[in-house]
């Protein structure tokens, strides 16, 4: 695997690669790796026949009272992770690489970005849409892949990508978890022993909504039941439980089509964020 750092050894890595044919997958990573991660560059081996991964922590989706600073940075180790996952190349640019102007938003996030993590991270979508689109320029991939954990991200892309004729295959792949439910997340190691045990009330209180809203419990009473579980379990504040519609994200007051319920909260200072599908019973 070779770890490239500058955009001409890039596109001359690139052009080698194509040389000998094949499509070329993209697995665009804030670093601080888990199995999670490993699952997209295997999904990513599965459909493409190169594999470049990206290592960046992009200053523009972060608020200003967010973990930049403290977002965690192990590169060789997730370098080695990659290597053996089989990556031809890891891109790993510093912030002046990438936003040789200074960090700026220059790509507005569409539709899909409106409410949920839209409101209570302002800007944070314009971030992820302007830095995706910048390693999508730099890597000029045949298909991207990204984890159904940020639901609302994969959307965003999906919109970015259909509305700048990028033609670029987005790949959503299913969020892989702890025995206990927790959905894996680099931001975990923030938790305590304590917290980490309150955590798996996310998935369960999830889990518990979905299957009261597919048996037929009216979705503001199951949203309800959840939101005070969360806060029970110590989530303050939960930001949403909110039910929407899969393929919009539009909000759904019933399930008539399929769904996806998704919820946010803290736990201390971590921000958890976590969602499943809900499909109308047939
Ligand atoms: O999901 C992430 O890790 C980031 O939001 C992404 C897509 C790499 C953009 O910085």
């Amino acid at each position: 695997m070779q770890i490239i750092r500058g955009k001409a050894e890039l596109r001359q890595a690139l052009s080698m690669l194509r040389e000998g044919g094949g499509t070329v997958a993209l697995v665009p990573t804030m670093g601080a790796l888990h199995a999670g991660h490993i699952a997209l560059v295997a999904e990513a081996r599965r459909r493409a026949t190169h594999v470049v991964a990206s290592i960046f922590v992009n200053p523009t989706q972060f608020g200003a009272n967010e973990d930049l600073s403290r977002y965690p940075r192990r590169e060789a180790g997730d370098a080695r992770m990659l290597e053996e996952a089989g990556t031809a190349i890891l891109w790993a640019p510093d912030v002046e690489t990438m936003y040789p102007d200074g960090p700026e938003i220059d790509v507005k996030a569409g539709p899909a970005s409106a409410g949920l993590d839209g409101d209570a991270r302002p800007g944070h979508f314009d971030g992820v849409a302007t830095v995706v689109a910048r390693l999508f320029a730099q890597v000029e991939p045949d298909i991207a892949l990204f984890g159904e954990k940020d639901y609302q991200q994969l959307l965003v892309i999906r919109q970015m990508v259909a509305s700048q004729g990028l033609g670029i295959d987005i790949v959503g792949v299913p969020t892989l978890r702890d025995a206990d439910g927790l959905a894996l997340s680099s931001r975990n190691a923030y938790l305590s022993d304590e917290e980490r045990r309150s955590a798996r009330a996310l998935p369960r209180a999830l889990g518990e909504a979905a299957q009261a809203i597919i048996d037929g419990t009216p979705v503001a009473e199951a949203i309800d039941r959840a939101r005070d579980r969360l806060a029970a379990a110590g989530f303050a504040p939960v930001d949403y439980v909110e039910l929407r519609d899969a393929a919009s994200l539009e909000p759904m007051a019933a399930l008539d089509r399929p769904a996806r319920l998704l919820a946010a909260g803290f736990l201390g200072h971590t921000r958890l964020i976590d969602n499943l599908p809900v499909d109308p019973a047939p």
